[in-house]
């Protein structure tokens, strides 16, 4: 049970509040963005300080971090605010919905999970990584970190979804399959065999896009 400092005030930070409060044992304290987006000073009746500041007012030793923020620039915007929050000394809390199903896996920090996310025995999870509602992730896999799981994904058992790769609603990744960094695999569209690396995936059969996923999404 923890004081929670949430980045952001835009829909993930509303709805990380709004799970927080209503499943979960935190209690969300205040809100932080960077000083150049500061414009309201309250939301959802709590504080919103610059991050520029926060450690001042809310010491990370007496509070935690939350920062579940979106995929885009291939979660790594989100990576870059979830280390430069660990450079200030904070720990993390992830958030885990109760609507979940889990069998005792083991979650990194900083990972927002929500409702309906089936996650089979014998599969990890490293920190960064958000699953949106309603996912499969299969058996004896292993997920890195900065990782975006939209909806109703399907990951297979064995795979090894490797660091910032993101995945569109209804996408399909074969079983025993490796998914390497940085690969975008588009909505609907599915994975039959390992992926190269920022590689970007649409369609089924997929076709290879010639960018970069990092010049994509
Ligand atoms: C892969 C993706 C990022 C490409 O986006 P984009 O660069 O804006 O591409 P566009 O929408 O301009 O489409 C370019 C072409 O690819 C096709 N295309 C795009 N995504 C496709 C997909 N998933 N499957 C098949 N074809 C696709 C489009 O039909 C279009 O074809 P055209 O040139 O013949 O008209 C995007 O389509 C996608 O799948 N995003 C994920 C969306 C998602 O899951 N959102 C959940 C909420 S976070």
């Amino acid at each position: 049970m923890a004081n929670i400092i949430i980045f952001g005030v835009l829909d993930t930070a509303e709805l990380a509040h709004f799970y927080l409060t209503n499943d979960s044992e935190h209690t969300v304290v205040a809100f932080t963005v960077d000083q150049e987006y500061l414009k309201e000073y309250t939301f959802k009746g709590l504080p919103v300080v610059a991050f520029e500041d926060v450690e001042t007012l809310f010491p990370p030793a007496d509070y935690q971090f939350f920062a579940p923020m979106t995929g885009r620039n291939m979660n790594r915007n989100r990576e870059k605010v979830y280390l430069a929050a660990k450079a200030k000394g904070y720990t993390f809390i992830s958030y885990v919905s109760s609507k979940a199903t889990t069998f005792g896996n083991q979650i990194g920090e900083n990972c927002f999970i929500l409702e309906d996310n089936t996650i089979q025995p014998f599969t990890t999870i490293g920190n960064n990584v958000v699953m949106w509602s309603g996912n499969h992730i299969g058996h004896h896999g292993r997920i890195d970190d900065h990782v975006f799981f939209t909806s109703h994904v399907v990951m297979s058992g064995h795979c090894h979804i490797q660091s910032y790769c993101f995945f569109g609603v209804n996408s399909t990744i074969r079983d025993y399959l490796t998914v390497a960094e940085g690969t975008l695999l588009g909505m609907a569209s599915a994975l039959y065999k390992n992926s190269d690396p920022w590689g970007v995936y649409i369609g089924n059969p997929p076709k290879k896009l010639p960018q970069p996923s990092y010049d994509t999404y």
